[in-house]
């Protein structure tokens, strides 16, 4: 037997991976292990601040499994959640039939299979920028290249067309819309909706329509994209975890078009899905309950996160060197900070963390320049535990700028 003392190699795409949202809870660990106590404004659970998860989506998961559905199900998912996501796409305006629906674990897993199914290594997929850094993860998995069009802060974070239609190559295999946004907060209007539809069309490219915040815009529910254009090629994701307040269940759909430019597609994602088994059965049992039953949760939520964004807008804004667009679904908010010259983002994050405890994610884990100065901020917390965050935040920005 060959022995060696040198440490086992790992995959090269390793290197090509970071997850600045998990990743930065390192340094929290140690500041938290120095006596200094940590706000956690880095990760979106609304569990984890209080939000409660709908007594009947516990109660169908609880009945799932004294019924003895503990099995493994159908790799696309149980019969009746797959029409009831189907229903519901259909009812807003969408039109997807359940051969076409997969129960996923999360939103993550359908964008996962969705990408392997449409990404070679070598292909381009077009991601926002700043992105939710699962699409790079998942891309650098592939091998496959992201192409980061831009979002305009000075236009509401809106996209840039311009660039969109600079960066697109032939080996672009897919447009990636995530409206409401995470990070920025932003949603899209129709008119720009329908200009993103129209660049996929010219071009012949299938939207991946990450709506995973689709019910929280805070002046009610956002259509699906599909329902500007059902014969488009679009394939819609979303889940239990933030408007139904579920995320550890990671249980999660897709709805994949009518459009038959995406019968392949569809048949690539079912060969895929196969070889997954299929997602957590009990809780697929919650996903029927939740689109069938009672959302009256959802009114409260919107209106908490909009009281909230309101605080975080007003709070930020007050402070000397600190811009930030208003956020309009969502629970998150992107303030840039003018940095002095020579500091980055995750520089000015790592020294808030330290000074006051509060933890952000950096711009520049989304993506963005890190001399750019930008931050996100999840506001989830109540208002008066924000109003002391930001209490603290301004106190430190006020020395931090002017040393
Ligand atoms: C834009 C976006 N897409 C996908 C996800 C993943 O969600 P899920 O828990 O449904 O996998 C998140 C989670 O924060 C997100 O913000």
């Amino acid at each position: 037997m060959v022995q060696t003392h040198t440490s086992i190699p790992v995959a090269e795409r390793i290197n090509r991976f970071t997850y600045a949202i998990r990743n930065i809870v390192a340094e929290a660990q140690k500041v938290e292990a120095a006596g200094t106590t940590v706000r956690y404004l880095n990760i979106g659970d609304p569990v984890a601040f209080g939000f409660k998860t709908p007594p009947h989506l516990v109660a169908a998961v609880e009945r799932a499994m004294r019924d003895g559905h503990n099995g493994y199900g159908p790799s696309a998912g149980i019969a009746s959640a797959r029409e009831a996501v189907a229903a519901e796409y259909t009812t807003r305006g969408f039109p997807v039939t359940s051969d076409r629906v997969f129960i996923t674990a999360g939103t993550s897993e359908g964008i996962d299979l969705a990408l392997s199914a449409l990404a070679d290594p070598g292909s381009d997929v077009l991601v926002p920028m700043p992105i939710y850094p699962l699409y790079t993860a998942v891309l650098a998995k592939l091998g496959a290249r992201a192409l980061f069009y831009r979002t305009d802060p000075s236009r509401g974070w809106m996209p840039d067309l311009d660039d969109l239609r600079r960066l697109v190559t032939p080996s672009t295999r897919a447009l990636v819309v995530i409206d409401p946004n995470n990070p920025t907060g932003a949603t899209y209007p129709t008119s720009v909706r329908r200009a993103l539809l129209d660049f996929a069309d010219a071009n012949g490219l299938p939207i991946l329509a990450d709506e995973v915040y689709g019910d929280l815009g805070y002046d009610g529910p956002v259509a699906p994209l599909g329902s500007l254009d059902p014969d488009a090629p679009i394939i819609s994701f979303s889940s239990l975890s933030k408007a139904y307040l579920a995320p550890g269940w990671r249980t999660g759909w897709m709805g994949v078009g009518r459009s038959p430019r995406l019968d392949e597609v569809v048949k690539a994602i079912r060969k895929l899905a196969d070889g997954r088994l299929c997602s957590t059965v009990p809780m697929q049992y919650a996903a029927t309950a939740a689109l069938t039953g009672d959302r009256s949760h959802q009114i409260a939520f919107r209106a908490a996160l909009k009281a909230r964004a309101a605080i975080t807008h007003a709070s930020l804004t007050a402070m000397p060197g600190v811009t930030c667009v208003a956020p309009n679904g969502a629970f998150y908010a992107m303030p840039k900070v003018a940095l002095p010259p020579g500091r980055t983002d995750e520089d000015y994050v790592l020294a808030l963390l330290r000074a006051t405890g509060v933890l952000c994610v950096y711009g520049s884990g989304f993506g963005l320049p890190a001399a750019d100065g930008f931050l996100r901020v999840v506001f989830l917390a109540p208002p008066d535990e924000l109003a002391e965050i930001y209490g603290l935040m301004a106190e430190f920005t006020r020395g931090y700028l002017a040393a």
